[in-house]
């Protein structure tokens, strides 16, 4: 226990897995998770949900649990581009808004696709320059990686991912009754284990990784995977939700980046991150595009993409494939260097290389006093705890955008590394206590 636990209220004992089973028939596990919130909430420590009072931009305001305002810079949103509130990419969604009405009240299979999903699609095809592509469109991220892994794989089937990947790859794979096997996070070698343990000449895989990993910013080794796949006659999957319109000389991707672009069989987008709205897509051929419209089951039984977001996804997606993109790209670059040089040395930042900075501090205890220490030091951040990632490897997740200021980056490392000297986890204090 960290000198620093003693002195914390009892709300700080709280970790995420208290409440998630079953605790018989009264629901004691549901009575007590409200008795822990009830707590937190009266001591004012409540940050998760705090309702923010404008656009994800870098400078954000907040209302507190007490009313209180708070004017933040935010770290927490994943506008990496800032397209959310672009005035181009507004204008387009009211003019959509205008044409299609607010919802599209009912399922894309059925009567909820417009002329505006069409046309996005054709411009996402249009971006990646891959004639006899095709587009799978979904109203979420989530729901696209739900909906392609389980039409794609069945019983008998095997889907192999990164231990490491999206919960919404996981949830594919638990639906599809496929078997599913991990392999260590990046590992190829241990990947090729895996594989050669299958039947592989006779049965279908797939294999997920991802672009940008956002617990830790770091790369997936999308080129390597690739390679042992073909080897195994596996199917590829990456789920570029953190790094399309970033990564890769035309923001095509980490699949771009690394000079795999044709050979990866399915490329998924989530459309709010970089493209500030919501959603998200299957790119992959068009054989396989039109199977997965037809039978994804979290496509045919949702409503389709909301029509007005859709108009603003096209702008940005434009704007993106254009001087725009290209100045931000170089711009969310040289913001993520610079944020890093200014952390490294003083705090864990892992194995980050990317727009994504964790500050790894371990300890889930400390995540609420720490979210609400750095929420009064000005700063909105985004916390991870156990099970997103595993127990002891609590963290800090700063976002950097192409719209961060330097002074702004300045102030966003400056609270950091007061909140690592505060809770004990500044590098120097780490390695005293280690040597103690
Ligand atoms: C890697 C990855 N895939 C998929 C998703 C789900 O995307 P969405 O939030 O658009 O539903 C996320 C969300 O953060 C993600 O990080």
């Amino acid at each position: 226990m960290s000198p620093i636990k003693k002195e914390l209220p009892p709300y700080t004992d709280y970790t995420f897995d208290m409440f998630m089973t079953s605790a018989g028939k009264d629901h004691a596990e549901i009575i007590q998770f409200n008795q822990w919130r009830k707590e937190v909430l009266a001591a004012d420590m409540y940050t998760f949900q705090i309702p923010h009072l404008g656009a994800q931009c870098p400078n954000v305001s907040v209302q507190r649990v007490s009313g209180e305002e708070l004017d933040l810079i935010s770290f927490a949103n994943y506008n990496y581009l800032g397209y959310s509130y672009h005035p181009e990419v507004l204008a387009a969604a009211k003019q959509a808004l205008d044409v299609y009405g607010l919802g599209a009240t009912g399922s894309p299979v059925l009567n909820g696709t417009f002329q505006i999903h069409e046309l996005l699609e054709e411009k996402i095809i249009e971006f990646f320059g891959m004639p006899g592509y095709g587009v799978s469109l979904f109203s979420s991220g989530y729901g696209a990686n739900l909906g392609v892994v389980s039409s794609f794989v069945h019983k008998g089937d095997y889907v192999v991912l990164d231990r490491l990947s999206h919960a919404s790859l996981v949830d594919g794979a638990v639906l599809s009754q496929a078997a599913i096997k991990l392999f260590k996070h990046n590992d190829v070698h241990h990947l090729e284990r895996v594989l050669n343990r299958l039947d592989y000449k006779n049965s279908r895989i797939l294999i997920c990784t991802e672009g940008v990993y956002s617990a830790d910013g770091d790369t997936g080794h999308v080129r390597d995977i690739v390679r042992v796949a073909k080897k195994y006659g596996a199917t590829v999957l990456v789920d570029e939700a953190h790094s399309l319109l970033i990564a890769g000389e035309n923001g095509r991707g980490v699949a771009e980046e690394q000079g795999v672009l044709e050979e990866v069989d399915m490329i998924i987008a989530t459309f709010s991150k970089s493209f500030g709205g919501v959603g998200g897509c299957l790119f992959a051929r068009e054989s396989l595009t039109n199977y997965v419209n037809w039978y994804a089951r979290s496509r045919m039984f949702s409503c389709a993409l909301d029509p007005a977001v859709t108009g603003g996804l096209i702008k940005a997606l434009e704007l993106a494939a254009g001087p725009d993109g290209e100045a931000k790209r170089k711009r969310i670059q040289s913001n993520a260097d610079y944020m890093r040089s200014k952390l490294q040395g003083h705090v864990d930042i892992g194995s980050s290389h990317s727009w994504i900075i964790p500050v790894i501090f371990g300890d889930e205890h400390i995540s609420i006093p720490m979210s609400d220490y750095l929420q009064r030091e000005g700063l909105d951040t985004s916390l991870m705890s156990f099970p997103a990632v595993p127990k002891n490897q609590s963290r800090i997740r700063l976002f950097v955008t192409s719209e961060h200021t330097k002074e702004q980056l300045d102030r966003g490392a400056e609270g950091i590394i007061k909140a690592a000297e505060h809770f004990g986890f500044l590098l120097k204090d780490r390695k005293k206590q280690k040597e103690l």
